[in-house]
């Protein structure tokens, strides 16, 4: 071939990857991650630290991996690991990585363990970490150095965005054709811990000066969509368009979070555009988020992608498609409710693998259109077990893993994903997610009303379950999906016509590349028969629903009547 028609060729090939690399799409109400040209559900995992730097490590661990029904790993990659020494990048780590992630047909999204891991500087190579005169560090209260790079460098900046350019080259070089890595998670729960904004001279400096035009233009022209808590903060100094970040924002610790915000946000930004200039696949930053028991910025990583500081990332960060959280909270639906305001995909890379994370993944998935849900640490099985009340396991040695609560539910959702994807942005989908203290929900899905309940016993009614989820998808009139653990679920009609819902079919059953593949007709006692308890002599039936028992998730076609 001529040097012109080879040159033809290779642009063609790259214009055509380039379309079919992994991104983001907006489908109805949801963002889909579209990988291979399909809509993608991660069931993930994330491993331990350091977890991803020893490859005879994660031998012991790929194959239970696999049967916990995981098709996602996320696993660190460390500045210091791939350039040890200034300029001499190695990437045998990640190779292997992606290696081994295809061997056991499962796909990989790498954290950026840089410039901060959980605010700290600790994963920064030491020609990095022992130039402290050319790699400015933060101070805090007291004019203490910490360990942690300070953002208000420029050195910093080009040094962890040039070390991370050269990774996206090299997954560009080796993945853009088989797609294995499909996102990035640049550096690990941002923020200054220990003070509420960095000291340094330069912060003292940059703090003192007029809040930048940018940040300012991004206030003035999103005034009405912006988040209520950001507002009010603007709103209590009096809205000003220009001034001092104190003048701005107030006096005071809220203030200076706002303005570690803007410099973390900018330089995650900057971090996340060098890598996307060589291969620009979804690229997210996570949230230690605000505890109970924290009293100020500086008790959680202040300039942190928390919350009630999205506007402000999205100004300063761009390049940044989602803002993400880590959750260990037993509140989950109230979490991560926060975290899918203004339109903000929800993704969420650590959290619980024992039986709440068993309800947390199915919940994420039907009622948030999530992009995917990540137990962290899965590296260690002992992670399925949880610890204290509620998590419904009593640990066994050796560990039955495919028995627990989260690989049960990973896979029931590996078999439903091709449905759930199709409904998810449509509002056909919802989700359950219940425990005592709120142990019913009604639904309007379909032409009904889903009256979703903890599963409950005729004979000791006040006896409940824990926990209970269910997820139901409407697939055509009077028809639904549904998957769930420890809930019943009774219908009501929301349509005119006869008011009484009953079962035409229940069919329990299994799919299999997205074929139903039906397994026992249910009835009778399997099901469950509605009264109305309220009518004085006797008791009325008034409809009739199903019944999922809480020994695993398990999926059930349901097809209704109406009577009279
Ligand atoms: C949150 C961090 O993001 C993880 O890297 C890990 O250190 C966990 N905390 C530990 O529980």
């Amino acid at each position: 071939m001529c040097a012109l028609a080879l040159m033809a060729a290779c642009s063609q090939t790259k214009t055509t990857s380039a379309l079919h690399i992994p991104h983001l799409q907006k489908r109805g109400a949801a963002t889909q991650l579209i990988v291979d040209g399909k809509p993608y559900l991660a069931l993930a995992g994330e491993m331990t630290n350091t977890a991803s730097s020893s490859p005879q490590y994660m031998n012991t661990v790929w194959p239970n991996l696999v049967k916990m029904h995981l098709n996602t790993v996320l696993a660190a990659v460390a500045w210091d690991w791939i350039e040890p020494a200034e300029g001499k990048v190695d990437f045998t780590l990640a190779d292997r990585l992606i290696q081994d992630a295809r061997s056991h047909h499962m796909r990989l999204v790498f954290l950026w363990f840089a410039s901060w891991k959980n605010g700290l500087s600790s994963f920064v190579p030491v020609w990095v970490k022992a130039n402290q005169e050319r790699f400015p560090r933060a101070q805090v209260k007291g004019g203490k150095t910490v360990e942690v790079l300070s953002t208000l460098s420029e050195a910093n900046r080009e040094a962890d965005s040039r070390a991370f350019a050269a990774f996206m080259r090299h997954v560009r070089d080796v993945d853009s054709r088989a797609h294995t890595v499909i996102m990035i998670q640049v550096e690990n729960e941002v923020g200054l811990l220990g003070d509420s904004r960095d000291r340094s001279p330069a912060a003292n400096e940059a703090f003192a000066k007029s809040v930048p035009p940018e940040l300012m233009d991004y206030l003035r022209n999103h005034k009405d969509s912006l988040l209520p808590e950001f507002r009010r903060l603007w709103e209590a100094a009096g809205f000003k368009t220009s001034g001092s970040w104190e003048e701005v924002f107030g006096k005071g610790p809220a203030a200076e979070e706002v303005f570690m915000g803007w410099n973390y946000a900018r330089y995650v930004g900057r971090v996340a555009g060098a890598g996307k200039a060589e291969y620009p696949i979804p690229m997210f930053v996570n949230a230690w988020r605000v505890q109970p028991q924290d009293k100020t910025p500086g008790d959680y990583p202040s300039g942190g992608p928390q919350a009630h500081m999205h506007d402000l990332w999205r100004a300063g960060a761009p390049q940044i498609d989602i803002l993400s959280l880590d959750v260990q909270s037993l509140k989950f639906p109230e979490v991560v409710a926060q975290y899918t305001r203004s339109g903000n995909p929800l993704f969420i890379p650590e959290s619980r693998g024992d039986a709440v994370g068993a309800a947390n993944v199915f919940y994420a998935v039907g009622q948030h259109n999530a992009i995917g849900y990540s137990v962290f640490g899965l590296d260690l099985t002992t992670r399925l077990l949880g610890s204290g009340p509620g998590t419904g396991v009593t640990p066994q040695v050796p560990l039955d893993i495919e028995s627990l609560p989260l690989p049960r539910s990973y896979a029931v959702l590996s078999q439903l994903a091709p449905l759930i994807l199709e409904h998810q942005g449509k509002g056909t989908i919802a989700a359950a997610w219940l425990a005592q203290e709120n142990a019913d929900q009604k639904i309007q899905l379909g032409d009904y009303t889903l009256n979703v309940e903890l599963t409950r016993d005729r004979r000791t009614p006040n006896v409940l379950p824990e926990r209970g989820y269910g997820i139901f998808i409407s697939v055509g009139p009077d028809e639904y999906v549904i998957a769930g653990n420890d809930v019943q679920v009774t219908f009501s009609p929301n349509t005119p016509g006869p008011e009484i819902a009953g079962l035409a079919s229940v069919e329990t059953g299994t799919y299999l590349d997205g074929r139903w593949i039906p397994g026992r007709r249910l009835a009778g006692d399997d099901c469950v028969l509605r009264y109305d308890l309220a009518a004085a002599a006797s008791v009325n039936q008034s409809g009739s629903g199903v019944r999922f028992r809480g020994d695993g998730p398990s999926i059930q076609h349901v097809k209704l009547y109406r009577y009279r």
